[in-house]
């Protein structure tokens, strides 16, 4: 993969994919709450304007819905509130688009100086941009090159999307990967080729279903699994426990079963909550007490790991060498329900060894607790991303960035 220390840039315009994807606070005052992403992206923004680059950035927010850009862009997010972030961090104007591909980005990159920076509008409001359809997204990536003349994938968040910004416009320019991709996939490399053992792998988060393909390919290399929030009263499920109203995928039962089985094959512990804190209902004030994991009432719902999980996560994390984190322990949101998360966060920064957090979620957590990003090896940008790396599986945004 050539690096952007590979090209020439002065005087280019460059078309920059970053992962500006940040939570906003949208049933509130519609802020950012974590800006991670975008600190994250600004060493690649800065270097390339230092060098005279006219920086032009394409970034999606959240997933817009409707039936064409016009509709879309009514309902939102717009990127506005970040191009008002990037321009406070960067300590330099972030000129913004009020278009990706129209007039007003036509423009706004016109009018950039050498080490100017623009950012377009959501490349998510043209519904190209997510097409199923080669051929659509193929039109709206060449409309996208007319704004550039180099292009450089820095959007690790995003590079497991085959998606027009992240796949189909590398193809059409000469192009170059950015530093965050490149410390990203380097971290990601020594997870995955001779990680130091005891490896342990901490998955929380809800949906088991989007983690069985990790957990699968996991079992050939990390040596223990702690499983915790959303995710584990599916497993508890699997022990034939009942898990009142916790979350519960119902239809992912026998697999995870069978992973169980498989754990237990190849000698991979896989260890699950031994108490939980259930609540009433899911609310920052609904009233909790903690039970035994096989104690679940039927009127309650888990919102968090016990004390005893916490102690007993805790004791798997002591002799660790290598440890992935990736999902949250609890409903880390409500401060009620979120001293499991809050927990490990703090036994991950103790770890002699290799910790890196993998994934939107887990980074806001540990960030919300007031933990420096400097306490652990690597805060990944990616969620999905490095989790579909540590499965084994292509990514579309690297392989178009490796491909001349
Ligand atoms: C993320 O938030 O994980 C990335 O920005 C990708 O977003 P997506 O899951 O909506 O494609």
């Amino acid at each position: 993969m050539r690096s952007i220390d590979d090209i020439d840039v002065a005087g280019r315009r460059v078309l920059l994919r970053s992962d500006l994807n940040v939570p906003l606070d949208l049933k509130g005052s519609g802020e950012i709450t974590d800006d991670g992403r975008i600190r994250a992206s600004l060493p690649v923004i800065k270097k390339l304007s230092d060098r005279g680059a006219r920086v032009v950035i394409m970034a999606h927010l959240g997933r817009p819905k409707g039936a064409d850009y016009a509709e879309r862009a009514a309902g939102g997010p717009s990127l506005h509130v970040v191009g008002v972030r990037l321009t406070e961090l960067l300590g330099k104007q972030v000129e913004f688009a009020a278009d990706l591909a129209g007039p007003s980005a036509a423009a706004t990159v016109g009018a950039l100086t050498d080490g100017g920076v623009a950012l377009l509008e959501n490349v998510r409001f043209e519904p190209a941009e997510t097409s199923k359809d080669d051929s659509e997204r193929a039109r709206l990536a060449a409309r996208l090159a007319e704004l550039g003349d180099v292009y450089v994938g820095d959007g690790f968040g995003v590079v497991h999307r085959k998606q027009a910004s992240v796949y189909d416009l590398p193809a059409l320019l000469p192009h170059a990967a950015g530093d965050l991709i490149l410390a990203e996939v380097a971290v990601l490399k020594r997870l995955t080729e001779k990680p130091a053992r005891p490896y342990v792998v901490i998955l929380g988060g809800s949906k088991p279903s989007d983690k069985l393909g990790v957990i699968g390919n996991l079992l050939g290399v990390a040596d223990r699994l702690l499983i915790g929030g959303g995710m584990s009263y599916t497993f508890l499920a699997a022990l034939g426990y009942e898990v009142g109203n916790s979350l519960l995928e119902a239809d992912q039962i026998e697999t995870v079963r069978s992973v169980m089985a498989e754990a237990e094959r190849r000698g991979v512990e896989i260890v699950l909550p031994t108490d939980l804190v259930v609540a009433t209902h899911f609310a920052p004030d609904a009233d909790s007490v903690v039970v035994p994991a096989d104690a679940i009432p039927a009127d309650r719902e888990g919102v968090d790991i016990g004390p005893d999980t916490r102690a007993l996560f805790a004791a798997k994390l002591i002799d660790a060498r290598t440890v992935f984190w990736n999902g949250p322990l609890g409903v880390f949101e409500f401060p009620a329900f979120a001293a499991g998360t809050r927990a490990i966060a703090e036994e991950l920064t103790k770890v002699d060894g290799l910790t890196v957090i993998g994934g939107g979620d887990s980074a806001a957590a540990v960030r919300s607790f007031g933990l420096a990003d400097s306490a652990f090896g690597h805060i990944s940008t990616g969620g999905g991303a490095s989790l579909e790396y540590l499965e084994g599986k292509t990514l579309p945004g690297l392989t178009a960035l490796e491909t001349d």
